[in-house]
């Protein structure tokens, strides 16, 4: 692939700037298709609480300009001499992106975010043209970068021609839905303000005008590619997709085993790999009692949680199980999470309800979320929906049995215990009730207790599986290949 060029353009790259798997996965796939040959570069907004010093950036660029609407928007181009993974460009306008949060603070979403993104969108192009890096394909991720398919599309740019566009869709549940007032400085024709492109419901759905002028659209794992094509899984945009199904698939995604791996991982107390999984995990677990104030139980089943709170994560679920679980079973539950105040103050409060058998941490931590993986026997993940998921990869490979409930990318990366033989990697319900929930935390439980040998199996299958992204790059890499001609 050394003669293809790829333009990544991503809200949040990890560990530059994230708030959920989308940072991940644009910080491992590009690096995973430059070790497969693709020329890649990437662009994100230069937030302010992007660690300048740490990460290393340099200006390279200044009065940079694009046109929106009738203004002239002057920027900043910085680039890391320190690179992560691959080469990083990030887009400085302190009118847009010199604020607490990326999308949102305190008093809720940005008004101005269809400005703010558009303007990321053509400034993340006239970099690759400053650059002189003119780029086959250029592959896009959610919303927030989906005006670029249409300015590939509308071809002001000559510069552009030869370009074609790859759309991700990470999450259906954010489209970038707004007021029409953005149109103008969005430079969309009002003839492409209709409901087979950018409208919807007399609004500006940006996802929806994404996916009507890419060229190709993908999303993060091929159950929920079949999932979005129908009415109650799409965000109402089915109609739209199923018009463009012939250009619609699934790619799985891959997690970063230079990060997630627990035989290589510096934030977790003990390292370990299959062989003496026993011990490192028993080291991990008592520590990770000690950091939650649970007690100090090594034959306790004990669930984690990590994840964003939204309801798109089952919240409801886990509220209506693990009180039950801990008041009927012998177990033991952490939480990490943070977002919805209601969830935030709920959770937060179950410790002292049940001081020494739940923990909860309410905010963002990397290094609980590391130890929530190492050391819990069992991991919760009971989302409603789940494009993909990355948390329930990362269990598997640290031996940590998932329960999810079997919906998008969960459904295609857990393998359903099988009491009869053994085999499986977890545990894995329909029904979306807290009832379901609890019922499937009994049957882990029942297998810790009762069937240790399953669980030996089920542990060492889970962290031989290659969730490596080298498989889900290649089909990126093949997909570029259909369009560059
Ligand atoms: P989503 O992108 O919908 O949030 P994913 O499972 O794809 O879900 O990715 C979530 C990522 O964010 C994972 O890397 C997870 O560990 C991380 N994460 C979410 N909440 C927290 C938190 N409170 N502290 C640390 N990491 C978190
Ligand atoms: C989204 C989805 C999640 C997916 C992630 C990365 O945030 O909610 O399921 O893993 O994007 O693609």
């Amino acid at each position: 692939m050394k003669d293809v060029k790829v333009l990544f353009v991503s809200s949040e790259i990890e560990p530059y700037a994230k708030t959920g798997g989308l940072a991940d996965v644009s910080s491992a796939l590009p690096k995973a298709l430059a070790a497969g040959g693709v020329n890649i570069k990437s662009v994100m907004p230069l937030y302010s609480s992007v660690n300048r010093e740490k990460f290393g950036l340099k200006k390279i660029m200044d009065s940079a300009c694009v046109h929106m609407g009738n203004c002239e928007e002057w920027y900043s181009v910085y680039h890391t001499d320190k690179p992560y993974g691959t080469d990083v460009y990030f887009i400085e306008f302190n009118k847009y992106f010199d604020r607490n949060g990326i999308y949102h603070d305190a008093s809720g979403e940005f008004a101005d975010n269809p400005f703010r993104f558009s303007f990321f969108c053509r400034a993340a192009m006239q970099t690759a043209k400053d650059m002189g890096f003119q780029p086959d394909v250029i592959h896009c991720n959610d919303w927030q970068t989906a005006f670029i398919p249409y300015y590939l599309k509308c071809g002001e740019d000559g510069y552009f021609w030869g370009t074609r566009s790859v759309l991700t869709i990470h999450n259906i549940g954010y489209q970038g839905n707004f007021d029409a007032g953005a149109l103008e400085y969005a430079k969309i024709y009002l003839a492409d303000f209709n409901a087979g492109a950018f409208e919807s419901f007399g609004r500006l759905n940006v996802l929806k005008g994404g996916i009507a002028f890419a060229d190709k659209i993908t999303t993060v794992s091929p159950t929920y590619a079949g999932e979005i094509m129908g009415p109650i899984g799409s965000g109402g945009l089915h109609d739209i997709l199923r018009a463009r199904k012939n250009d619609l698939s699934g790619i799985i995604n891959g997690i970063d085993t230079d990060v997630w791996n627990p035989q290589k991982d510096n934030l977790i107390e003990a390292r370990y790999s299959v062989k003496n999984y026993a011990a490192g995990k028993k080291a991990n677990k008592k520590k990770l009692q000690k950091m939650f104030d649970l007690s100090d139980s090594p034959n306790v089943p004990l669930f984690g949680f990590v994840g964003r709170f939204a309801a798109q994560k089952g919240l409801g679920l886990l509220s209506g199980a693990i009180e039950r679980a801990v008041n009927s079973m012998v177990c033991q539950v952490v939480i990490l999470g943070s977002g919805d105040e209601d969830a935030q103050w709920y959770f937060g409060g179950l410790p002292a309800k049940y001081p020494g058998t739940v923990g909860a941490y309410i905010g963002y931590d990397e290094t609980r979320s590391h130890m929530i993986e190492a050391g819990s026997d069992f991991f919760l993940m009971p989302s409603l929906y789940e494009p993909c998921g990355l948390n329930q990869m990362y269990s598997q490979v640290y031996g940590t049995l998932p329960v999810v409930r079997a919906t998008g990318g969960l459904d295609d990366t857990v393998e359903q215990y099988d009491e009869a033989t053994g085999a499986g990697t977890g545990f894995k319900f329909y029904d979306i009730s807290p009832g379901a929930l609890y019922d499937t935390m009994g049957w882990a439980v029942s297998t810790y207790f009762d069937r240790e040998r399953h669980m030996d199996l089920m542990i060492k299958r889970a962290m031989e599986k290659d969730f490596s992204w080298k498989k889900p790059a290649e089909s990126y890499m093949e997909l570029y290949r259909t369009l560059h001609y």
